[in-house]
């Protein structure tokens, strides 16, 4: 007969599970995105309150409230203040945390590994072995991202070091994996180790293989908790896990895609390896700069305009003037579009969200492909705080972090305008070509003050 509160737990956990599917479904566009985000806080209320409530749990539920209520504190107050551009620091922080909590539980249970068959103490270590890299690789990422750890190659032999360590904690993790009593000195050795190999991998990477990477724990955060959740016997860690594990891994192929790598590529050959963040800036002494009247004339006697969006029009939270401007244009008849790229900004999707937050219409938004077949036809490409993504470097310069990446090729319209602030390099920390080509004209200033000037002087031409 089924235990009646066993029952109810699992359903629960049935009912958490298909919240969390449900939300993620609505995720995928900007428009229900934060309903989304809703209803899988909910699912994760309802799973959390159906393991409260599991007869296993007897003695420590103060505990349990205790530590939740520190987790959920720091992560509100952090929530609250971060900036939108600090968000890919936050999601290499919180993957972290969940691939830590999955390695965390592991160490608990291989402590009790008489208790576990076979499979479990089999998917158990592999839970930790991936759990722990996930935690110390992102914590090096949100410190490398929060501009605490320098970018760099802290490992020389690197290609030996990983396959020497991967070999020992492998043969550590099958020692545990197959031994039903706990080696609690082994069990230190093995964390220790995949903690380190986490710190390992993400030492050398840099500019635009970043994204890649921390997409990559968030998969593998998500994988850990998956196995923990096999472990345990809790379905709705297992379906979170893998859902986690599922978006983390199309995202992973995408960015990597849409910086043209493989993701062997930037692990294992070296990627990054050479490329510091450059501290020391590039006067450009040669561009040619154009005052705000002028870039405005242009585009309000083109046909087509072009905007690019980068990391600083987030940044001057320009996006508001820039829809202000686009009206402008098209009640002129001049036909305005925008191009993302798919590294603009410091997070995916983060210029579609900024600009459905100013109600750009998502029709006028063309992706990398879309757009570059279509460039020459353009009159004036608008280049507003973006630099890697249109960076000429990335076509030629063998020795650029950027190389090999494709980018918005604004060079092919019949003019550029950029808009930047003064000498600052970007992301990756390479001079930009493109601001020497000679379609192209440089407008210094904030891009939210820049805009505005644009709009002045397009309401003064009426
Ligand atoms: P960046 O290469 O970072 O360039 C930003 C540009 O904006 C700089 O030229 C900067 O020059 C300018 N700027 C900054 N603040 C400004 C302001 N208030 N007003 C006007 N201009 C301003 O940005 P991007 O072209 O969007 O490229 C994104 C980079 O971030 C890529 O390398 C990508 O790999 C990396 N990344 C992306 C992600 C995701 S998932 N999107 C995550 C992590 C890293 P000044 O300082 O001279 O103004």
């Amino acid at each position: 007969m089924i235990n009646s509160t066993s029952f109810v737990i699992n359903l629960a956990y049935f009912f958490s599970a298909a919240l969390f599917i449900y939300g993620l479904r609505r995720m995928s566009s900007p428009i229900s995105a934060r309903t989304g985000i809703w209803i899988a806080a909910i699912g994760m209320l309802l799973a959390v309150a159906a393991s409260f409530s599991h007869p296993n749990i007897t003695d420590n539920h103060w505990l349990i409230v205790f530590a939740m209520l520190i987790g959920g504190g720091l992560s509100y107050v952090h929530a609250k203040r971060a900036a939108i551009t600090d968000m890919p620091q936050m999601i290499a922080l919180y993957n972290g945390l969940g691939g830590g909590a999955a390695a965390t539980i592991a160490a608990v249970e291989m402590l009790r590994a008489a208790e576990y068959g076979a499979s479990e103490r089999i998917l158990g270590v592999v839970g930790a072995l991936i759990g722990c890299i996930a935690f110390s690789g992102s914590i090096l990422a949100f410190a490398k991202l929060s501009g605490w750890a320098k970018f760099g190659n802290w490992f020389s032999n690197r290609q030996t070091a990983y396959v020497a360590m991967m070999a020992l904690v492998l043969m550590l993790g099958f020692i545990l994996a197959f031994s039903n009593t706990a080696h609690p000195i082994l069990l230190l050795m093995f964390f220790s180790l995949a903690l380190l190999f986490g710190i390992f991998m993400t030492s050398p990477i840099a500019a635009a293989d970043m994204p890649v990477l921390i997409s990559l724990y968030n998969a593998a955060a998500g994988l850990a908790v998956a196995f923990e959740g096999y472990v345990l016997g809790n379905p709705a860690m297992m379906v979170a896990g893998t859902l986690v594990c599922a978006a983390g891994a199309v995202l992973t192929r995408l960015m990597a895609k849409a910086v043209n790598r493989r993701l062997s590529e930037i692990l294992y050959s070296g990627f990054g390896i050479a490329h510091e963040i450059s501290e020391a800036t590039t006067q450009y002494n040669h561009v040619n700069e154009v005052d705000a009247a002028d870039a405005a004339v242009s585009m309000a006697f083109a046909e087509q305009v072009l905007i690019v969006p980068g990391y600083g029009m987030a940044v001057a939270q320009a996006q508001h003037k820039v829809q202000e401007l686009t009206q402008l244009l098209e009640e002129r008849g001049v036909s305005v579009q925008f191009a993302i790229h798919p590294v603009a900004g410091r997070m995916p999707g983060h210029m579609n969200v900024v600009l459905a937050e100013a109600g750009v219409a998502y029709e006028k938004i063309l992706d990398l492909a879309e757009i570059n077949s279509e460039m020459s036809k353009i009159d004036v490409a608008l280049v507003i705080g973006a630099n890697d993504i249109v960076n000429l470097s990335a076509r030629t310069d063998e020795k650029s972090p950027l190389h090999g990446m494709p980018i918005l090729d604004v060079d092919e319209a019949h003019s550029v305008i950029v808009l930047k602030r003064g000498d600052g390099k970007g992301y990756a920390g390479m001079d930009n070509p493109l601001l020497q080509h000679g379609k192209t004209r440089v407008h210094f200033g904030d891009a939210r003050e820049s805009v505005q000037k644009m709009i002045t002087a397009l309401k003064a031409l009426d």
